[in-house]
């Protein structure tokens, strides 16, 4: 016999855990940064991130590519924050506040314009050095659904085509959609958006504003005690209704907040009567200045709502409430508790000396969160997902010695039947097959993954003859 094809067993499981380590995404604590925010790029602390957004990007309305703000900021962006932080990630956020959902929705139809849309956000993405592309897509109501739904498949396809040609790894893909929780999802390209994008950040504020509401609110509550009320928990659970798995969802977080003007001083629990913004046009601060405000101002509070998950400070007429440290930390351990994929910030410049960065990335498994916190804490899923793993491992690999054993005392079986001095070649692995087996059986040969190596010519995918339940099958070289 010139070649015979020799069946090896190998322990896929058990290989591709050595040499590559299950490829779980780890948790996301994601940020975005603003251009026109005020904070230089060389200041941001980076270490306090796993991902930076640099927003944003815009769409040219006559030639579907994309305006990047003139400034240095978004070319150096990359290196910069890298000096600090080797390994974070960096991403393009398109579109944001001054994207017009006119110039979208013209995009995502034409097959055309989406090409264009597409190549040169690709190019700009590697041109700048950023390793991800962030749609920031914040209109439900005017842009066709089952365009972006077209869009986002085309759209990783040719980042799959990019990743091939190039020698460089897949630009990360995710979306932004907004907060509102009603029947409108059904009409978002769910099945898409699960199937191409990365993640999804979810932009859990905004419920209840002092320009639309003369009523003072926690506008990103996490819970709402009265059902009818948006909050953050609806929204995450009308998005898995919706079908999105919660492992794609990356939870939002408001480092700002919105001031009130008090109808009457006295009334000043959440709910109280309002008439409009109070110290900014719209009522909105940013944590820092609310902080700054408080101190000068002598502020009353902060005074934390566990049954919202919020905090609020009083300055005579002005009622402000925002997310503080202690709230960041429990809507952290939502997320993990819900197994959600990590967490997005907007805007990092407006923390103060890092304190809700530093809050957010923080929370672990050991931590768990204050009782008054409103959430019960129980081990976040950091602590659980390699919990999980080592038992997948164990469970994985005992399976596979099972099986390598049972199918080796089979085939040794046979040929002991057949008794013939014809040199029959069990090749397994030699992890797998303990010593006293070994003795007990000495026709067998035993190799080692060094000889399998060689003799499959190091698992090249030209030998590969397929894939069985016990794992991939390879032809031997002679
Ligand atoms: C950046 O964050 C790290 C981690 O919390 C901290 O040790 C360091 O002091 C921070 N650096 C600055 C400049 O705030
Ligand atoms: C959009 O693109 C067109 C054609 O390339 C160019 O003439 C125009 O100046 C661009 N507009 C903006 C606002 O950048
Ligand atoms: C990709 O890498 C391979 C070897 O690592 C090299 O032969 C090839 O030229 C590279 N291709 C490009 C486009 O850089
Ligand atoms: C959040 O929801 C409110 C009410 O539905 C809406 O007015 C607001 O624009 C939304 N904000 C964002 C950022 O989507
Ligand atoms: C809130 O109250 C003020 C004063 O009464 C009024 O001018 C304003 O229009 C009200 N805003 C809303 C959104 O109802
Ligand atoms: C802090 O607040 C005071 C008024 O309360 C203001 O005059 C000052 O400019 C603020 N400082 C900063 C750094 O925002």
């Amino acid at each position: 016999m010139v070649s015979r094809i020799a069946i090896i067993i190998l322990f896929h499981v058990f290989l591709s855990l050595n040499s590559h380590p299950a490829k779980a995404q780890a948790w996301i604590k994601a940020g975005y940064w603003y251009y026109d925010n005020g904070l230089p790029v060389s200041q941001i602390n980076s270490t306090l991130y796993t991902h930076l957004i640099c927003a944003f990007a815009n769409l040219n309305s006559s030639s579907y590519r994309l305006s990047i703000p003139s400034s240095d900021d978004f070319s150096a962006f990359t290196n910069t924050v890298k000096q600090k932080n080797p390994s974070i990630t960096t991403l393009l956020s398109i579109g944001g506040w001054d994207a017009k959902y006119s110039t979208l929705s013209a995009m995502a139809g034409n097959p055309t314009y989406r090409k264009s849309f597409i190549d040169d956000s690709i190019k700009t993405a590697r041109d700048y050095g950023f390793q991800g592309l962030d749609f920031s897509w914040l209109s439900v109501n005017t842009i066709d659904m089952e365009n972006m739904g077209t869009l986002f498949k085309e759209w990783r396809a040719a980042i799959a085509l990019e990743t091939r040609n190039s020698n460089l790894s897949a630009l990360i893909l995710t979306t932004a959609v907004q907060n509102s929780t009603d029947k409108k999802y059904g009409s978002f390209p769910i099945d898409s958006m699960g199937r191409n994008l990365d993640w999804i950040h979810v932009l859990a504020y905004d419920y209840s504003m002092p320009k639309d509401d003369n009523l003072t609110a926690a506008s990103a509550a996490l819970y709402a005690p009265d059902d009818s009320d948006v909050s953050t928990d609806s929204v995450i659970a009308a998005w898995i209704n919706a079908g999105l798995p919660a492992s794609k969802l990356v939870l939002g977080l408001p480092f700002f907040g919105y001031a009130w003007k008090l109808a009457n001083p006295n009334e000043n629990s959440i709910g109280a009567p309002a008439t409009g913004p109070a110290v900014t046009k719209e009522g909105d601060m940013s944590y820092k200045q609310i902080n700054n405000y408080s101190k000068t101002q002598g502020a009353v509070g902060p005074i934390y709502d566990s049954s919202y998950v919020v905090d609020y400070v009083i300055v005579g007429s002005d009622w402000i409430s925002y997310d503080g440290a202690d709230v960041v930390r429990n809507k952290v351990s939502y997320a993990m508790k819900k197994a959600l994929l990590g967490y997005v910030v907007w805007e990092i410049s407006q923390d103060d000396n890092w304190e809700l960065s530093q809050a957010a990335g923080g929370v672990d498994s050991g931590r768990g969160v204050d009782s008054a916190g409103g959430v019960d804490s129980g081990g976040g899923v950091d602590h659980k997902r390699p919990k999980s793993r080592i038992l997948i491992i164990i469970l994985t690999t005992t399976a596979a010695v099972i099986i390598v054993l049972g199918l080796a005392f089979y085939f040794i079986r046979i040929r002991i039947l057949k008794s013939k001095s014809k040199e029959t070649k069990l090749k397994v692995n030699n992890v797998a097959v303990a010593g006293d087996f070994n003795n007990n059986n000495p026709d067998m040969i035993i190799y080692s993954l060094a000889e399998i190596g060689k003799a499959t010519d190091q698992f090249i995918f030209e030998n590969k003859l397929g894939e069985g339940g016990f794992g991939p099958v390879y032809k031997v070289i002679n």
